[in-house]
């Protein structure tokens, strides 16, 4: 009882509604629609966190397009990095014949996906572009950036919407800031 009182307090704050997400998951698919009018699309959504922004910008796509999954593993069940990134799953596709649109839910300190971008440029896809749901520019140590953001936030850790503490909250429909002075 306790435990589930002190789960919802430490939902600070609502920092994006699920509307002003919808929205802006709209423009983005608009995006990548102008983009890509004739050859194949394959999102690859970075796993976890993406998986529910790359499920509503995949079903607004109106050109060829497939999914694939890569995960990366950088948090350990806390909010702390650790500053190493493997590849626990690999994609599927041959990147080559593709237009590769990689998906993820947020950029802090840019390790993660300055790493896969590497990887997956090595294997020579057709372009290649990065999306992502958030960008905490503030939190960057490394010189990656990211084709398209559609939220910019200030250095604080934030869930819902696919995004986790613990594995916990990735359900919450809208993305709110996390207490974790509580
Ligand atoms: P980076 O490698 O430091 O850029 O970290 C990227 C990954 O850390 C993201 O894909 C997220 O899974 C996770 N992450 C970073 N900041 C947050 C946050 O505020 N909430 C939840 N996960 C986060
Ligand atoms: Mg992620």
């Amino acid at each position: 009882m306790d435990e589930i009182e002190n789960f919802n307090k430490k939902i600070k704050k609502i920092l994006i509604t699920q509307q002003e997400i919808n929205c802006a998951v709209e423009d983005a698919a608009k995006w990548i629609n102008g983009i890509y009018d004739k050859n194949p699309i394959v999102l690859i959504s970075v796993l976890n966190g993406s998986f529910i922004f790359a499920a509503d910008l995949f079903r607004r796509i109106t050109v060829p397009c497939q999914i694939d999954f890569i995960k990366a593993q950088s948090y350990y069940n806390s909010t702390v990095s650790s500053g190493n990134i493997s590849i626990t799953q690999d994609i599927h596709t041959d990147v080559s014949k593709f237009n590769v649109v990689i998906v993820e839910d947020i950029v802090d300190t840019g390790r993660t996906l300055k790493e896969i971008t590497k990887i997956i440029r090595e294997r020579n896809p057709i372009s290649l572009n990065v999306i992502t749901l958030l960008d905490k520019p503030s939190r960057r140590e490394t010189d990656f950036a990211p084709d398209k953001s559609l939220f910019t936030i200030p250095d604080v850790f934030v869930v819902g919407y696919g995004m986790d503490c613990g594995e916990y909250y990735r359900n919450l429909p809208y993305i709110a800031e996390y207490d974790q002075q509580l």
